[in-house]
């Protein structure tokens, strides 16, 4: 039995290893070799372009099942990092909650077990993230509170959700600014609430060269966030933000 709170995920984020080493059929000793090269092997990976269709095929085809290892290494190495924006998720996620760019499911696990959220609808262009998670879902008896869909258009999605977690995405997306209100346009009006980070960054060492650095795709996604979105406290980690959304009147 997982348990899927703060203390089970510093535990072992989740039975994390066990679960991708029986996702991918792979001894865990060639797992941990893969996750440890992952972070590397990934930079290698340039995309072509950073553009819509550059991000789409990077994230969707190129990177592949790369990214489970990236994420599943991080995860592991920084766990008291994730366990605190798990913590900040939990004064957030309610009713139907977005996880946008959920990456292996850490947060969607731990948002489909508070009682107070009525299902997850997991968004990711990766397929073998998609797939990773729900079987995840399906390992901790979960599977009827976590959909997981490619993008916003999927029919399945409601048309509103009372809650949205966006970590780690932001910052490699074409166009952060349009992403954003995107989300805006798809939060509750009333009540909902949206867990949000951001690093537009390349890296000191220039790690992520995927990462969107341009000044003024960086300043218009400062505009949006100020025009539609409005802070509230938290007393966890100051990097990942919540907000409700201004009123519009
Ligand atoms: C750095 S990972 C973060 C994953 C997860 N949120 C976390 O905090 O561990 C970024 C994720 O965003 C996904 N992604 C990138 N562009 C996307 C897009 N346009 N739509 C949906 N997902 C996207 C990637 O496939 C990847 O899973």
């Amino acid at each position: 039995m997982v348990a899927l709170d703060i203390a089970g995920f510093l535990h072992d984020g989740f039975a994390l290893r066990e679960h991708l080493a029986a996702f991918l059929t792979l001894p865990e000793e060639e797992l941990e070799t893969r996750m440890a090269a992952a972070t590397d092997a990934l930079a290698q990976l340039q995309p072509t372009a950073l553009d819509e269709p550059g991000c789409e095929r990077f994230y969707e085809s190129e990177v592949g099942a790369g990214h489970l290892y990236e994420l599943a290494g991080w995860h592991l190495q920084s766990a008291d990092y994730i366990a605190d924006t798990l913590r900040v998720q939990m004064t957030a996620a309610q009713g139907d909650h977005l996880d946008f760019g959920g990456g292996i499911g850490s947060h969607a696990l731990a948002a489909a077990a508070l009682p107070q959220v009525r299902r997850v609808w997991m968004v990711d262009l990766n397929g073998s993230n998609r797939e990773f998670v729900a079987w995840r879902a399906r390992r901790v008896g979960l599977e009827d509170r976590i959909v997981c869909c490619r993008d916003l258009s999927d029919a399945q999605l409601p048309g509103r959700f009372d809650s949205l977690t966006c970590l780690d995405v932001l910052e490699h997306v074409p166009d952060p600014a349009a992403l954003l209100s995107q989300l805006a346009d798809r939060l509750m009006p009333e009540g909902g609430v949206a867990l949000l980070n951001w690093y537009f960054f390349k890296g000191f060492q220039g790690e992520y060269p995927f990462h969107i650095d341009d000044p003024a795709l960086v300043q218009r996604f400062f505009e949006v966030l100020q025009e539609r979105f409005l802070e509230r406290f938290h007393p966890y980690l100051i990097t990942a933000r919540t907000y409700t959304l201004r009123s519009r009147g």
